[in-house]
């Protein structure tokens, strides 16, 4: 009886300072000191619509200096009176630019060389310009895999070099690629648009192994379904079977999704998830990627088999959902 005592507490004592040792190894792991917007200048690509908007906001309401970038040039002009109502001092600017980042790589270096030349050199870049598409994957014109791999892919990696050089000479920097809870998982209709959300995260976790020794901290953002332009334009083309599994979760706000984005980047997370179904999926989807908290990595571990459980239900119901469409589809053809 003492000797199984005796065993029971040295094992006790051993998981703890196994606990204690693990705290040690990934303390150097964790996340930076915060960094201060005030007087920063943050860049933000598709920043006159949406998410992107609603980020330049944020950002500017904590004092930064912004560079919006988009195509549309009236849009852009609007979008910047809009930001520079929340002026927190009288001495920042919104310069904004008009320009296509996922085409010629040197144009967009060289117009965001001109924008540090104005604002100096950027301490925060945010990757937001993209855009969607839903359609079966034989349906979908071929272009259009092609369109979003330019844009959402492409057009993330042209700015990220653009400004990643002079971040390494400074050591320091943040930089947000936005992709998407489509990025986490792929969901009917979205097998161009998901692919091209997935490829922002393995460049993501390639590119924080590079930078981390220059204390530059990636952040890969995975927005839910979020009520902005971008997203009532890809409603009207949306299959029956996406309308119905989006149905499961809420439509978020631009302006809160926008603060947990600016909020995590500004921490160094590498992951950035709005709202439960999103911090679901964030531990599931963890994976090897950095690690941002001791507290994230122990969660992960201990809620992962529950949430891959939990996950059943959610792939049970989507797989019911398509099934019952195709029957219906199926029946009406017979019918016709
Ligand atoms: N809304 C959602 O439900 C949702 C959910 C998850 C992830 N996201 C992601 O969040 C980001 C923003 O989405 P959103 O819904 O806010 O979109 P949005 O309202 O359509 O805004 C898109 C922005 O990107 C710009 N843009 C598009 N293509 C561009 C290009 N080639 N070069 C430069 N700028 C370009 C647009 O301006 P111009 O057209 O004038 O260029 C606009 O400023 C996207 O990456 C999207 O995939 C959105």
């Amino acid at each position: 009886m003492t000797g199984a005592v005796l065993l029971a507490a040295a094992t006790g004592v051993a998981l703890v300072l196994a606990f204690l040792l693990l705290l040690y190894i990934v303390s150097p792991l964790t996340s930076p000191k915060p960094l201060s917007l005030s007087g920063a200048h943050v860049v933000v690509t598709g920043g006159s619509s949406g998410i992107g908007k609603s980020v330049a906001i944020e950002c500017f309401k904590q004092g930064a200096f912004i560079t919006l970038i988009a195509r549309n040039e009236s849009r852009l002009l609007e979008a910047k009176r809009e930001i520079e109502k929340f002026s927190v001092n009288d001495k920042q600017v919104v310069h904004s630019i008009s320009v296509d980042v996922s085409k010629d790589c040197a144009n967009v270096e060289r117009v965001l060389k001109q924008a540090q030349e104005k604002l100096g050199p950027v301490d925060m870049l945010i990757n937001c310009a993209g855009t969607s598409a839903n359609g079966k994957f034989e349906e979908l014109d071929i272009s259009r895999f092609e369109q979003l791999m330019a844009i959402n892919y492409l057009g993330s990696v042209y700015p990220t070099r653009a400004v990643v050089t002079t971040m390494k000479e400074r050591r320091m920097g943040r930089i947000v690629f936005v992709s998407s809870q489509a990025g986490q998982v792929g969901l009917f209709g979205y097998s161009a648009y998901s692919a091209t959300k997935f490829a922002l995260r393995g460049l993501a976790e390639a590119l924080q192994m590079e930078v981390k020794p220059y204390n530059i901290y990636i952040t890969v953002a995975y927005p839910p379904d979020t009520d902005t332009p971008g997203y009532t334009e890809e409603n009207e083309t949306k299959t029956l079977e996406a309308k119905l599994i989006s149905e499961a979760s809420a439509v978020c706000k631009p302006d809160h999704v926008a603060r947990t984005i600016v909020k995590d980047a500004i921490l160094g997370k590498f992951s950035s998830s709005v709202g439960t179904d999103g911090h679901m999926l964030a531990v599931l989807t963890s994976g090897m990627s950095p690690i941002s908290s001791i507290a994230e990595v122990l969660e992960a571990v201990i809620c992962m088999g529950f949430f891959r459980f939990m996950s059943l239900y959610y792939i049970a119901s989507f797989d019911n959902i398509i099934r019952r469409c195709m029957v219906k589809k199926e029946k009406s053809e017979k019918m016709d």
